[in-house]
Order: C-alpha cells, then sequence, then structure tokens
C-alpha cells in the first residue's frame, strides 16, 4: 500500500512536463526529478530553467563520464594534447556563447576528433553538458 502511494507520486511529479508550449525536452536528472525545456531557446546564455544547480551538476556528470569529454578537454576543461580548454575566455573555433558551445556538441567539427553527440550522449545530455560547460566557462560553477 505504501509503495503503491509513492509510486503514484512519482507519476504526478512527471506530469507538468506535458504542458508546455514550443518544442520542449524532459531533461531527466534523477528518478524523480525532471526539467523541461524549449530546445528552441537558444541564446547567448542558457534558459534560467536550465541554469540550476541540478543541471549543472547533471552536466557535470555526462563531462566526466559517458560524454568522455574529460579524456580530450581535461578533468578541470584546462584542454590538453588532443583539444583545447572550455574554460574561455578566448575559444578556438567558437565565440563561447550556448548557442556555440550547444552547436558544437551537436555537430562536432568535421576534420576533428570532435565528434557530434560525443558518447553519443542524448540530446538532452547535450543540452546538461553545454549548461555546465557554458557555466564553468562563465564562472558559474566549478569544474
Ligand atoms: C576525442 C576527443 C574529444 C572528445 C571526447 C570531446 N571533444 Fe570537444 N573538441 C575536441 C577537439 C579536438 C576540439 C577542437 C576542434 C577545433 O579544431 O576547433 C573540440 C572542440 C570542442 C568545443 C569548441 C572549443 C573551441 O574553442 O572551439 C567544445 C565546446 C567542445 N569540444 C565540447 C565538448 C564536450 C562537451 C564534449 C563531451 C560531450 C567533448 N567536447 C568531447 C576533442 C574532443
Amino acid at each position: 500500500m505504501r509503495q503503491y502511494k509513492a509510486h503514484g507520486q512519482m507519476k504526478r511529479a512527471w506530469q507538468p512536463a506535458v504542458a508546455v508550449a514550443g518544442i520542449s525536452l524532459v531533461l531527466g536528472v534523477g528518478r524523480a526529478e525532471a526539467q523541461t525545456v524549449d530546445i528552441t531557446k537558444r541564446g547567448t546564455t542558457p534558459d534560467s530553467a536550465l541554469l540550476t544547480p541540478t543541471i549543472i551538476d547533471a552536466g557535470r556528470k555526462i563531462f566526466h563520464g559517458r560524454g568522455s569529454c574529460y579524456a580530450c578537454h581535461g578533468d578541470k576543461l584546462l584542454g590538453g594534447p588532443i583539444a583545447p580548454a572550455l574554460v574561455g575566455p578566448t575559444w578556438r573555433h567558437i565565440d563561447g556563447s550556448f548557442n556555440a558551445i550547444l552547436n558544437r556538441i551537436e555537430n562536432g567539427l568535421a576534420g576533428t576528433v570532435m565528434m557530434p553527440h560525443p558518447g553519443r550522449i542524448t540530446e538532452s545530455q547535450v543540452f546538461m553538458v553545454a549548461t555546465y560547460v557554458w557555466a564553468v566557462s562563465h564562472g558559474r560553477a566549478t569544474p
């Protein structure tokens, strides 16, 4: 009986994700948490719905885990023999805006080892890891 109730609560927690305008994406960041983001919002800075400690933490895990970003860009995002630093303010080929970071992770850069969706991360994981990179490079989070 108690378990059944807990399950009901979890289902309700996911429901608000449905009622959002635009093209939205449910960012699953834990069993009972979901964050919905309009993926058409690609500004210079991440949408405020993304810029939360929960999303940044999730992005950090992707960077050091499934995305394998750390292997080329370094544990502290300081770069290495293979890839450039991701801490700004200067960048190799992008302007450091959220939109540019996002595009590079989505599309990679042809002719380099920067692949689209490194580690085969999902679109929602691209958004989370891009938010993390933006936050670190703009002094909003630690690596
Ligand atoms: C196999 C190595 C490798 C992996 C893994 C990798 N990258 Fe890269 N990345 C590169 C290289 C090399 C470049 C530089 C491409 C160029 O010449 O502009 C790059 C460029 C970038 C840039 C643009 C930097 C700039 O100054 O132009 C961003 C942002 C970026 N990577 C983010 C990520 C993220 C986030 C991940 C993980 C999801 C990741 N990368 C995984 C090798 C890698």
